[in-house]
């Protein structure tokens, strides 16, 4: 008795296996560009472009130029340290020395669009030095490079 019910929930299993493998290819053989199972032809079935095979040329040599890294020095003085320690955080101090030379009050709408727009999270007393440096170096009158 037990012997025959294991029996049949063996073949009963071999049966489905064997219905399911053959649903699933006969639903494969449908799929459009499938050549057999697990291989698509390459061609365009009127559905969708493939890129085209990449043909990597091991002989090909590659360069590109230099590039600018330098960083202008900003000009010395005190309140240097904290220009470079703060104005850095976000950008190169480049953005600093790119400028033409710009008003007085010029400056102080940049310290506070960076900190009110922008969220330069700069202490009061350590902008306000900022602001001095800037006027003091690189204004129309005082800028030297
Ligand atoms: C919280 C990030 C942040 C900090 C800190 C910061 N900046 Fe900026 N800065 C910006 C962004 C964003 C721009 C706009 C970048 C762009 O347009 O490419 C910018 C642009 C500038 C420019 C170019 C002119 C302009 O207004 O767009 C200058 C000059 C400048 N910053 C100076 C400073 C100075 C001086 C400090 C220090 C007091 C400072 N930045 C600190 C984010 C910051």
């Amino acid at each position: 008795m037990t012997g025959n019910r294991c029996l049949g929930i063996v073949i009963l299993a071999a049966a489905g296996a064997l219905a399911s493998g053959s649903t699933a290819l006969g639903q494969a053989m449908k799929a459009p560009g499938l050549v057999q199972e697990g291989n698509y032809d390459p061609g365009n079935l009127g559905m969708q472009m493939q890129p085209a095979p990449q043909n990597a040329d091991a002989g090909a040599v590659y360069a590109v130029g230099p590039w600018p890294t330098y960083m202008p020095r900003l000009a010395d003085g005190e309140g240097r340290d904290l220009v470079q320690s703060f104005c850095g955080i976000c950008h190169s101090t480049t953005y600093i020395t790119m400028q033409p030379p710009l008003p007085s009050a010029t400056w102080d709408v940049e310290v506070n669009k960076m900190i009110g727009t922008f969220g330069a999270p700069i202490p009061e007393a350590s902008a306000q030095v900022i602001r001095t440096y800037l006027k003091r170096h690189y204004t129309p009158e005082t800028r030297k490079e």
